[in-house]
């Protein structure tokens, strides 16, 4: 790979990251909505190669800096939605914040729960649970996919509920009395595949972050085991810490 000296630390720096540098310079003069010189006046502007260019703006559109709209330009992206880490759902968390939400039920079965589902929630290996994969979307925008594993014997009926109610926290606790009050999440990041990336409306590869929340009663017992994946290049997830 072609590498020049970074001005600030004597590191070698591939070229294309000067010119992502010099983007976000750019970037953060400008407000939220203004257009950025197209690719060809980059590349002319910055005496470099279009490839050089194309893969500076990738990075910033996948982290989230910049947005491009198809046959328009790309433009300085709006701020990150602020999320806070909480044992609520995320419908009572987009309406506490101002956002109105929706949620496309992609699939709903009831199927053998594997080994470590099983564990998870305290099933044995083969027991009956539920496959829940459901888009959630923010202001009708998609922002996260989201596979819930829960029991079938402990909440017959679940999937039905569910196409009737979207929140499934909601169910829980109107039709079973059921309310999740501990959680484990763990953050870590992965690429969009080519499913999630059609899904989310990004490019395949794009930064998404996974949440996966293992929620418990008050009694401790297990009743759900969730991942989400959520587009990295909208969210800002924030956790309130305090000294023990
Ligand atoms: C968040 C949590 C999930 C939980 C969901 C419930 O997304 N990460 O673990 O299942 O909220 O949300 P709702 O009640 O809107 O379906």
């Amino acid at each position: 790979m072609e590498e020049v000296v970074g001005a600030r630390v004597g590191v070698p720096e591939p070229k294309y990251y000067a010119v992502k540098r010099h983007l976000l310079e750019l970037i953060g003069s400008l407000s939220p909505g203004s257009l950025v010189p197209t690719e060809r006046v980059l590349t002319a502007e910055l005496h470099t190669s279009r490839t050089t260019v194309r893969r500076a703006l990738s990075e910033l559109v996948g982290e989230g800096r910049l947005v491009r709209r198809q046959g328009s330009g790309t433009y300085v992206a709006e701020p990150k939605i602020s999320w806070p880490l909480r044992m609520t759902s995320f419908t009572e968390q987009a309406s506490s914040s101002g956002y109105s939400t929706s949620t496309r039920l992609l699939e709903a079965t009831r199927t053998r729960a594997e080994d470590d589902i099983a564990d998870k929630l305290k099933l044995r290996p083969g027991a009956p649970s539920y496959y829940i994969e459901r888009l959630r979307l923010v202001d009708g925008t998609p922002m996260a996919v989201e596979t819930s594993h829960l029991s079938a014997k402990q909440f017959p009926g679940l999937i039905g509920e569910l196409r009737r109610k979207s929140s499934l926290y909601r169910v829980l606790s109107d039709t079973y009395g059921v309310r999740p009050v501990e959680a484990e999440e763990t953050i870590e990041t992965a690429s969009a595949s080519p499913r999630e990336a059609g899904l989310l409306e990004v490019d395949t590869g794009a930064p998404i972050l996974v949440l996966s929340r293992h929620s418990f009663d008050a009694d401790g017992e297990p009743i759900e085991y969730v991942r989400s994946w959520y587009r990295g290049d909208r969210y800002t997830f924030v956790a309130r810490l305090s000294a023990p």
